[in-house]
């Protein structure tokens, strides 16, 4: 156990903040011995992934635990489908790499997105017109307060747009410790989204498979966002928001241009569009700013602090809201 660590090599927007207790931790075992041990029973507790869906506003008061529970066993095998039980702490993006070398399908859409596969179910992570919750089968987590296993189904995880269980009524009350998947052994492609189709054209001598649809994803995405490693950055800041049709149908009348998805109840509006239209693509204030190619991404450019990114998101969000009466809502964990 370590005092007082910079947390900032473990957060991709790079925030140097300080934990007051630090701890790596690789088993389930090890978990629940933390959990369970009367010295940390009332110390606050963060289980931290890649750190890439948070940001850090001040020193940590607490532990925090850096996931790092391993392993990928197959639990379940025909000629249809394979049954993973995947640990916690494996990296997600190397997951979906060994999915795609082993043609099982389902992920391949969600390649090159940053952190760890228990973190996954948290907000439900989607891409390229996939979302995790379509390969989940359960998830595993032990309980905060007593160190008790306890196994969701995927409907008990109540995942939806960006939201589960996890980041709602049980928010810190669970630290997930596998997740169990379904993957299927013939592919279904899905290829419809986004630049997919028009990536993979450019080979049209390649036949289509996980490894292309992967590839492509990873072009695509390398040419909107920033890379964590350059740019300190956590993804998308906010939600794209969901309007009512009454309400983008006025809104059309004086911003003819909107883009809009149906979402069956009403219109998804990309949140990238309203502030980049609001005028803060590009915006820079000393070492943080909106990136000047995807402005739903808000970057650290070195030094910068959390605290101010997150006034900058309020500002962002208030203008938003005055020009267009919708409020973002962060996507982003706010520590
Ligand atoms: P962390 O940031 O470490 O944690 C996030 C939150 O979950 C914290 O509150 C933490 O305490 C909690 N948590 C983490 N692990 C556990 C656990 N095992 N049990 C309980 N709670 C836990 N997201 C998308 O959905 N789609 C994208 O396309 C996408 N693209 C991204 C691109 C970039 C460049 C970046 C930087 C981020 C992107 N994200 C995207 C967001 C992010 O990668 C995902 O939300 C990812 O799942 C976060 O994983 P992590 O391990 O880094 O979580
Ligand atoms: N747009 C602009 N200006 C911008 C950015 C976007 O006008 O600066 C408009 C364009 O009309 C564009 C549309 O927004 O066509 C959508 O943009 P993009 O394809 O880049 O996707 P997004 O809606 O901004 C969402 C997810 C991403 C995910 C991609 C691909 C959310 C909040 N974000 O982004 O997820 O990778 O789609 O599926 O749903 C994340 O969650 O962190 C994340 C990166």
């Amino acid at each position: 156990m370590l005092s007082d660590v910079s947390l900032q090599a473990y957060n991709t927007f790079g925030i140097d903040v300080k934990s007051e207790y630090f701890m790596k931790i690789d088993s389930e075992q090890g978990l629940r011995n933390i959990i369970l041990d009367d010295r940390w029973k009332e110390v606050n507790i963060l289980l931290l992934g890649g750190g890439s869906n948070v940001l850090f506003t001040q020193n940590f008061a607490g532990l925090v635990l850096l996931n790092q529970i391993r392993g990928i066993a197959i639990t379940k095998d025909n000629d249809r489908e394979v049954h993973l039980r995947v640990g916690a702490g494996e990296g997600w993006h190397a997951f979906v790499q060994y999915c795609v070398d082993h043609n099982y399908a389902g992920v391949e859409n969600l390649s090159l997105i940053p952190g760890t596969v228990g973190a996954a179910p948290m907000q439900n992570i989607g891409a390229y017109g996939v979302e995790v919750k379509d390969v989940i089968e359960t998830v595993e987590a032990i309980s905060r307060s007593d160190g008790q296993l306890r196994i969701f189904s995927a409907a008990e995880c109540q995942f939806g747009y960006r939201e589960s269980i996890f980041k709602q009524r049980l928010k810190g009350k669970y630290f997930i410790t596998a997740v169990n998947f379904r993957l299927s052994k013939q592919p279904d492609f899905n290829i419809s989204y986004g630049d997919i189709q028009k990536v993979l054209d450019e080979k049209p001598h390649e036949s289509l498979s996980l490894r292309a649809v992967s590839e492509a994803v990873i072009k695509i995405r390398q040419s909107k966002l920033p890379d964590p490693a350059k740019i300190g950055n956590a993804g998308s800041f906010f939600k794209n928001p969901e309007i009512t049709l009454d309400h983008f149908h006025k809104l059309k009348l004086n911003y003819p241009t909107m883009p809009g998805y149906p979402t069956g109840l009403g219109m998804k509006v990309p949140a990238g569009w309203l502030i980049e239209q609001a005028g803060w693509k590009g915006y820079r204030e000393g070492s943080i700013g909106v990136h000047d190619r995807q402005a739903l991404v808000l970057v650290n450019y070195g030094g910068g602090a959390g605290e101010d990114i997150k006034s900058l998101a309020f500002r962002i969000q208030k203008s938003v809201q005055d020009r267009y009466q919708i409020l973002l809502s962060p996507e982003v964990n706010f520590i």
